[in-house]
């Protein structure tokens, strides 16, 4: 049976691990052609490793904060593959994010990434979705936008809320890139994901708060970066070519946004 992305070609930022990786995987699963669009060298090597044999991938160093970088990434995957019809927006600091530096220098450079980052990205794929009059944009933020608690900082001023803010901004740039770009066909939507036990949830998120998050949701598990990647191939197919400038929060009954 073909898959649901057959033939497709799919940029995944931040696909060098954690979720972007299992992105990457499935869409190769179900048939895409992935272009690896990844900031760390090292990262992006280990993807293409895990990657090998998968299906059609490359690996394209990208600083998604930076616009000749993102525009160079979309050239260099029409170069490759001869078109871009889903960009996946996953990259974002988190990882290497510092929770404790509430300066406003960090606030830019968060700001830059995890959300110009995105408009940058899809400002550079727009064109070339519109001359096909087909494209899928899926956007991620997370469910840092809808909640308020958060590991306590030693910090007595006000916080920048760096990573929540990008977040929350996220969900509004998709119904703004969706109300503009659905009539040559392009479809734009979000996933916010809670809290997701990749490599950078264990070594930002502290164990308590981690089991005390999961103890408030409803399915009382953990969810994996896998439990996601479904909701993305649904985005990015045919069968939610009427679906737009929505936002599915995966979080196993947390948050619960109207
Ligand atoms: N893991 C979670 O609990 C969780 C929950 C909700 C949302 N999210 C979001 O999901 C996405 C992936 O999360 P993750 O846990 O895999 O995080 P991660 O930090 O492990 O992965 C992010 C990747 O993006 C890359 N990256 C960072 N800056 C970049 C840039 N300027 N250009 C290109 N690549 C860059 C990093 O090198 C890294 O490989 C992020 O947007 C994150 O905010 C994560």
């Amino acid at each position: 049976m073909a898959g649901r992305l057959e033939g497709k070609v799919a940029i995944v930022t931040g696909a060098g691990q954690g979720i972007g990786l299992a992105y990457a995987q499935r869409f190769l699963a179900e048939g895409a052609r992935v272009v690896v669009a990844e900031l760390a060298e090292e990262r992006g090597a280990a993807a293409m490793a895990a990657l090998a044999g998968a299906g059609e991938a490359e690996f394209v160093r990208t600083d998604i904060a930076d616009p000749d970088s993102a525009q160079a990434c979309v050239d260099a995957a029409v170069a490759r593959f001869g078109t871009v019809d889903i960009l996946v927006n996953n990259a974002a600091l988190y990882h290497d994010i510092d929770n404790t530096d509430a300066s406003y220098e960090y606030l830019l450079k968060v700001c830059s990434v995890n959300q110009h980052g995105t408009w940058l990205m899809s400002r550079a794929v727009a064109p070339v979705m519109v001359a096909q009059r087909w494209g899928r944009i899926v956007n991620q933020s997370s469910g840092a936008a809808y909640s308020y608690m958060f590991p306590p900082m030693d910090f007595t001023g006000l916080g920048n809320f760096s990573y929540s803010i990008t977040k929350w901004g996220i969900v509004g740039l998709t119904k703004f890139m969706a109300a503009q770009l659905g009539q040559y066909g392009i479809t734009v939507n979000c996933i916010a994901p809670g809290i997701t036990m990749t490599e950078a949830t264990k070594k930002v998120v502290p164990e308590p708060f981690l089991a005390g998050m999961t103890g408030m949701t409803a399915m009382k598990e953990r969810l994996e970066p896998e439990d996601l990647a479904g909701a993305a191939v649904f985005f990015a197919s045919d069968d939610a070519r009427y679906c737009t400038g929505q936002t599915l929060v995966i979080d196993g009954g947390l948050a619960m946004p109207a």
